[in-house]
């Protein structure tokens, strides 16, 4: 994090931690705090590189990531500034997209999640890496489409309908699409939830409509995978397994760690590589629930639409 970022980042969060640890000054606080998310560092080495005690590492850290939970919400653009982000999709050919949503795990240790036991963290990002809405925190024994029904994208869309409401967008030739955001295979298709086509037999093929919207698809989806690669290569606290102990903690660390990815994104701080994708992210079950008709009709109007765009190219 280059000094003017930690600066400007200072100045947001210092009235808090001024408030929360006032025994120690809050330059230390946030240093300390950043250092560990950074780096996966200890408490004690923590304490050892900022002249701080253990116990007051730890409450450095989480002092830090309260505040940023509580003051740099908006940073989350689904809510705060969707324009910006149907504009951006716009360039890339995808009309009135608002996001793509997809999942990572993040590794828990101990008996409590089981062998191999994880946390899923459901997350909506743009075309430039930012996350745009994040829930994090469920056990990966539970079912995708569980998750994503109890979410507060999901409740914001279909009950307090305060999401994804903007105005609909003529594709021509008498088709428009409503704003939507593109999914992975393990989610129900929806007319604003639009997951790629799935072959019900082998020996079915795509046509032209099918192939051109799995591939633009597939693409959107590299976008998820991305983003979470950068945010561990970044904060490579989160790149560790977590100890069970700590498991309770993890979902307010990851939305910490996104929130501040975004942050350093606004502040045009160059990206990391993604090279800490983690390596054994295996596939979630496809999706096979009840078909929602009117989500095919969407889905189907967007494919028309790109693959005459692509043949136009
Ligand atoms: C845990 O992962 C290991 C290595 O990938 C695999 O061999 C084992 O079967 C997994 N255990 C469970 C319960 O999924
Ligand atoms: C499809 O999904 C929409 C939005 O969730 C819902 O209002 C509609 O009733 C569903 N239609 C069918 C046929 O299931």
């Amino acid at each position: 994090m280059s000094e003017h970022s930690f600066s400007v980042l200072l100045s947001l969060l210092s009235p808090f931690l001024n408030s929360t640890i006032p025994s120690i000054p809050p330059n230390f606080v946030l240093a300390a705090a950043i250092y560990r998310l950074a780096h996966g560092a200890s408490y004690k080495a923590v304490g050892r590189r900022f002249g701080l005690d253990s116990v007051d590492a730890c409450r450095a850290f989480y002092a830090v990531c309260k505040a940023v939970n509580d003051q740099l919400g908006d940073l989350f653009e689904f809510r705060s500034d969707i324009s910006r982000v149907l504009a951006a999709f716009g360039w890339i050919s995808l009309p009135n997209c608002c996001g793509v949503l997809g999942f990572s795990r993040f590794g828990v240790g101990g008996e409590l999640l089981g062998a191999n036991g994880s946390l899923l963290v459901q997350a909506v990002v743009d075309s430039g890496g930012r996350f745009l809405d994040v829930s994090a925190g469920w056990p990966s024994t539970m079912k995708p489409e569980s998750i994503f029904r109890q979410s507060k994208l999901y409740l914001g869309v279909e009950e307090s309908r305060e999401l994804l409401s903007g105005p609909v967008f003529e594709l021509g030739n008498e088709n428009s699409i409503p704003q939507y955001i593109l999914g992975d295979s393990c989610f129900p298709l929806l007319p604003w939830l639009l997951t790629p086509y799935v072959r019900s037999d082998e020996a079915d093929s795509f046509g032209s409509m099918e192939k051109a919207f799995n591939a633009v698809h597939y693409r959107a989806m590299g976008l998820v995978g991305t983003a979470f690669g950068r945010l561990r290569a970044r904060w490579q606290l989160l790149a560790r397994q977590w100890k069970e102990e700590c498991a309770e903690f993890l979902p307010f660390v990851v939305v910490t760690g996104c929130l501040l990815h975004n942050f350093l994104i606004k502040c045009s701080e160059p990206m990391p590589d993604d090279n800490m994708r983690s390596l054994k992210e295996e596939e979630l079950p496809v999706f096979d629930g009840q078909v929602n008709e009117s989500g095919e009709r969407m889905r189907d109007a967007l494919a028309l639409h790109l693959s005459r765009v692509s043949l136009r190219r």
